[in-house]
């Protein structure tokens, strides 16, 4: 810590600091139009000038050093903040009350009232530009733009899409899409980054115009002549007047717009923002406090939220009768499925049950949930999708490290000095946390390595980009392992204090030679030792990994050879190390930790240990079951064989998702009785004989638990719409009528349960999580959470870590003569699994409207395949009709397939294999026959998709080309032009 001056008050600072950043902190106002504390110094505007040690500089790009003597309101001061604002506002003309953005938070408009100007000395000059509304989220006025260049910086070098640019050597700069193409046509992937930072009504989004303003809905004839009679009384009045008036128009729109705290309900990522609303229209959403995101957030996030009101919602329950479904009451559904699970129970046992939870609902639900099953029916017949996806990189976790979790949080990935991402489409998949990765890519130069079977963004990034055959990561990441340990390239130490099973894991590599590698995965040898050398040398290391790796038949095994590797290494217990599998749902994570899973009851204690059980048996006053329950695949073979009778399921599309769907189907359409609880009719739906009509997280409070662990509350945005209701009611109103005595009157109330029987979370409540407040587990009776998961141990009784031996296992559903083509599959970044909730969003359609087949340029040429060739696809279990869409994305006899449809699900496709520990479907394992049709369609990805854009890389807005055009001077006198990284 040093002292500095500012306007004679001494301050403490760190050495170092941002000079605006002390500023700040002691509370003395002063203008900074282009300084966003998330941004950094971007230097464009100059109003942030102060005289340090008597030298006018810029207090956001000057750091404080001891003594420091800064004045902020000195008449040099002064003048040269003026001078730069009088420039800003060249640019932008003030029509306040007639702005959407005039919100409160309008930095231009809340400068010019800091600094008190009256005129404008440099006339409001206009730009040969007309405004851009191609994209369908938002839009651009280069009339208003300042030309600060947040919008640049942030997308250059936050969300590092790298679209954005300013021209600094055109007569009239703007900001430019692509070098000068249109928003629509560009690479914009519509994240929203540089709308959030945007510090005026330059960038705004599509859902505030018109909606945010009292007087912003006029025709625009009408708004014109308004402006131009402020223009007119300007010069008379002066500004205080206009802004006067303006400002009583801003305070009338707190009393109508709500600005409330939620979690996005996409990802696993957990980013949480503000979202505004009037009455139930979404004005926007505004990330800027979130633990994980701050400013950051996708399209999904940021702008897929119409489902909530899509006019498809359920608003009734609906009973089938006769092969059709009809309207009715909530009591008569209810009595109907609660009449139906006591007829089934007592005719066949409970164990005739099951339950199904859901990613989607809270951590409250998932509880709620289980507590029915087990308490309530006394089954634990209990799952929730993690096993479609996550149980056997849990798995490989439980076997060598104890917790099921993500070793770090996503700051330690940021922090790594390299990133392994293995199996996983992070850009697209979990995209604001590929951001944290290409930033210090770029900017840190963090090392990048990437093994996928496709060509994807991160792995165009990558300094090394692997491409080993499918299913074969176990087999190369072993090799790596065996040929560290034999180089002596590991970490001795770390093993001989922290490690056991050292020997038997060493024998256990002895098959997974270098060479073996090469020829099994198809990767040469060189290449290889390039990644161990990589790893070895690595500051720390973090692997991610997704469903590139859970997917196959070995899963679980190749997870755990994930974290053998990181063990050997010492990539545990330091921040900037670890183990990262990418949870998928914004939930899942949530489900399993709250005991949606047949094996474990809430925090992962298991049904079989007789003094956990009893703690929960006096809580809830019933005995509860013992043994394992079945879980989804099991329940699905259940049905089959005619020993499952009854399902219930909520916000969970299990007919489309689960794999080969329809051998899933087949089973749903035998149950003697299935319920349905969603908020939309979905394709499950079809097979059900109760729909519950359920609400989206917008409509309610309760918890959410992200990849990282971390647990965040989410607030009640809209009243549930009239006819639905939250999920933990539902499942309460059906406990109740089979004769429990719940009594919540609040999810807060169902998490005071929840911390006094589980360990892990014994501190959560939900004073500690308020507002932006998270907290990641475990969570100790005082409140202590642990950013950092491996402090102090393992997870295990003698606090080590255990290397897990494992053998070799083929792939299964593998190509032959007939079903010569392998099929991969998985997420889109603009559509969430099958689409339910993002189709239903007209501007991710029209960017993104349908799915299709990814086939490689030489197998098109060799089939004579274009874009848009309808194309069917057989597999050993189902068909499918699609279009193809040529890439070199996919490679060789490859095809991929995202997984965004409702009408051709992949999963008709794969097949009934599983990882044998987790009996998670082997997705990825999946051979097809592909048939050329006759007919050839537009391309199934417009010319509007971001893909096919030409990104514009560039080391943020590079002022320095600003402060070179003739026209520019530095404002005030005598000043240091100041250098910056
Ligand atoms: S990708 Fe598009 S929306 Fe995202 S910051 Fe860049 S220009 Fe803005
Ligand atoms: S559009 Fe970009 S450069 Fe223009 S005012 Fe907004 S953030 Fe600044
Ligand atoms: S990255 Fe994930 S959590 Fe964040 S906004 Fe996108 S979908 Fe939501
Ligand atoms: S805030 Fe410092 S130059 Fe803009």
């Amino acid at each position: 810590m040093i002292r500095v001056t500012i306007d004679g008050v001494v301050q403490e600072a760190m050495s170092g600091e941002r000079l605006i950043d002390v500023i700040n902190r002691a509370g003395v106002k002063i203008s900074q139009v282009c300084y966003h504390p998330q941004l950094g110094p971007i230097q464009t505007c100059d109003t942030c000038m102060v005289e340090a040690n008597g030298q006018l500089v810029r207090a956001c790009a000057t750091t404080a050093s001891t003594g420091m003597e800064i004045l902020t309101k000195s008449e040099k001061a002064a003048a040269a903040q003026r001078e730069a604002f009088d420039r800003i506002l060249s640019n932008h003309v003030l029509y306040c009350t007639v702005c959407d953005n005039n919100n409160g938070n309008c930095t231009i408009h809340n400068t010019e009232k800091l600094l008190g100007i009256e005129h404008q000395p440099i006339p409001y000059h206009s730009k040969p530009y007309e405004e851009d509304h191609t994209n369908p989220f938002y839009r651009y006025d280069p009339q208003q733009c300042i030309l600060c260049g947040r919008c640049v910086e942030a997308c250059q070098n936050v969300q590092v899409n790298e679209t954005l640019s300013i021209n600094w050597e055109d007569p009239h700069p703007r900001v430019l899409w692509d070098g000068g193409s249109t928003i629509g046509e560009s690479s914009c992937v519509s994240c929203g980054h540089c709308i959030s930072v945007c510090p005026c009504n330059a960038l705004m989004e599509k859902s505030m115009l018109g909606h945010a303003g009292f007087f912003t809905a006029l025709p625009k004839t009408t708004l014109s002549g308004m402006i131009d009679v402020v223009k007119g009384i300007e010069p008379e009045t002066g500004y205080g007047a206009i802004l006067k008036l303006s400002d009583a128009e801003s305070h009338m729109r707190e009393s109508r717009t709500r600005r409330t705290k939620t979690v996005c309900t996409y990802c696993g990522v957990g980013c949480s923002f503000n979202i505004w609303t009037k009455d139930r229209h979404i004005l926007k959403v505004e990330p800027l406090d979130g633990p994980t995101n701050g400013i950051s957030t996708c399209v999904k996030g940021k702008f897929g939220w119409d489902f909530v009101n899509s006019a498809d919602r359920l608003t009734k329950p609906l009973i089938r009768e006769g092969g059709k479904f009809r309207e009715a009451s909530w009591d008569e559904a209810l009595g109907l499925v609660a009449r139906k699970f006591l007829e089934l129970k007592a005719e066949n046992g409970p164990d005739s049950l099951a339950f199904v939870s859901s990613s989607k609902c809270t951590n409250e639900e998932s509880y709620l949930m289980q507590k029915l099953a087990r308490a309530v029916i006394g089954t634990n017949n209990m799952d929730n999708c993690s096993r479609y996806c996550q149980a056997p990189a849990t798995q490989g976790l439980f076997r060598t490290v104890g917790y099921g979790g993500d070793s770090g949080s996503i700051r330690d990935i940021e922090n790594a000095g390299l990133v392994l991402i293995i199996g996983s489409n992070t850009a697209e998949s979990h995209p604001v946390l590929a951001t944290r990765v290409k930033r210090a890519h770029k900017l840190r130069r963090q090392k990048l390595i990437v093994s996928d079977l496709r060509e994807h963004e991160m792995a165009k990034r990558a300094d090394l980009f692997l491409r080993p055959k499918p299913g074969t990561d176990i087999v190369w990441l072993s090799a790596v392992s065996n040929y560290l340990l034999d180089n002596g390239m590991v970490s001795t130490e770390f093993l001989a204090k922290w490690v056991n099973g050292l020997e038997e894991y060493k024998k256990s590599l002895a098959p997974f030679t270098m060479e073996f590698a090469s020829r099994t995965c198809g990767l040469p040898v060189d290449i290889l030792k390039d990644v161990a050398h990589m790893i070895a040398e690595a500051s720390g290391v973090c692997i991610l990994w997704a469903m590139g790796v859970t997917q196959h038949s070995m899963g679980s095994d190749t997870s755990t050879a994930i974290s053998n590797l990181l063990l050997i290494t010492g990539n545990y217990m330091k921040t900037g190390a670890g183990a990262y599998p990418l949870r998928g749902h914004n939930n899942v994570q949530g489900a399993s930790d709250h005991g949606a899973m047949p094996n474990f009851l809430p925090g992962y204690q298991s049904v079989d240990d007789p003094e956990v059980r009893s703690r929960f048996e006096s809580c809830w006053n019933v005995q509860l079951p013992s043994t394992k329950g079945l879980d989804n695949h099991e329940m699905v073979e259940a049905i089959h064989q005619g020993k499952l009778k009854a399902m219930y399921l909520f916000g969970e599309e299990m007919s489309l998702v689960d794999s080969n769907a329809n051998f899933v189907g087949d089973g749903l359409s035998k149950l003697d009785f299935f319920v349905v609880q969603d908020i939309f009719f979905s394709a499950t739906c079809r097979f059900a004989d109760v729909v519950l009509p359920a609400s989206p997280s917008l409509e309610k409070e309760g918890t959410f638990t992200s990849t990282e662990r971390r647990i965040q509350r989410l607030y009640q945005v809209f009243e549930p719409l009239e006819g639905s209701r939250p999920d933990w009611q539902i499942i309460q109103e059906i406990a109740s009528r089979l004769g429990a005595t719940w009594q919540y009157q609040h999810p807060s109330e169902i998490y005071r349960e929840i911390a006094s029987l589980t360990p892990l979370f014994a501190g959560v409540t939900y004073e500690r999580l308020e507002g932006f407040k998270s907290l990641q587990w475990p969570v100790r009776a005082d409140g202590t959470d642990q950013p950092l998961l491996y402090t102090k141990e393992f997870a295990f009784p003698d606090g080590k870590a255990r290397l897990f031996p494992l053998s070799l296992t083929e792939p299964t559903d593998q190509p032959n003569a007939e079903f010569d083509l392998h099929l991969n599959n998985g997420r889109l970044l603009e559509h969430f699994h099958e689409g339910n909730m993002t189709y239903r969003s007209e501007g991710i359609r029209e960017k993104t409207p349908d799915t299709f087949v990814e086939v490689s340029p030489e197998l098109a040429e060799e089939r004579g395949i274009q874009s848009g060739t309808w194309v069917q696809l057989t597999s050993r279990y189902g068909q499918v009709r699609v279009r193809a869409l040529v890439t070199d994305r996919v490679h060789g006899k490859q095809l991929y397939m995202p997984m965004n449809s409702v009408e051709s699900p992949v999963n008709r496709l794969t097949s009934s294999y599983t990882d044998s520990v987790t009996h998670t479907p082997a997705y990825k394992e999946a051979s097809v026959h592909l048939r050329v049709l006759p007919e050839v369609g537009e391309s199934p990805l417009p010319r509007i998709n971001y893909r096919f854009g030409h990104p514009t890389p560039q080391h943020g807005v590079e002022v320095e080309r600003k402060w070179k055009r003739p026209d520019y001077r530095m404002p005030g006198n005598g000043l240091v032009q100041i250098q910056t990284n």
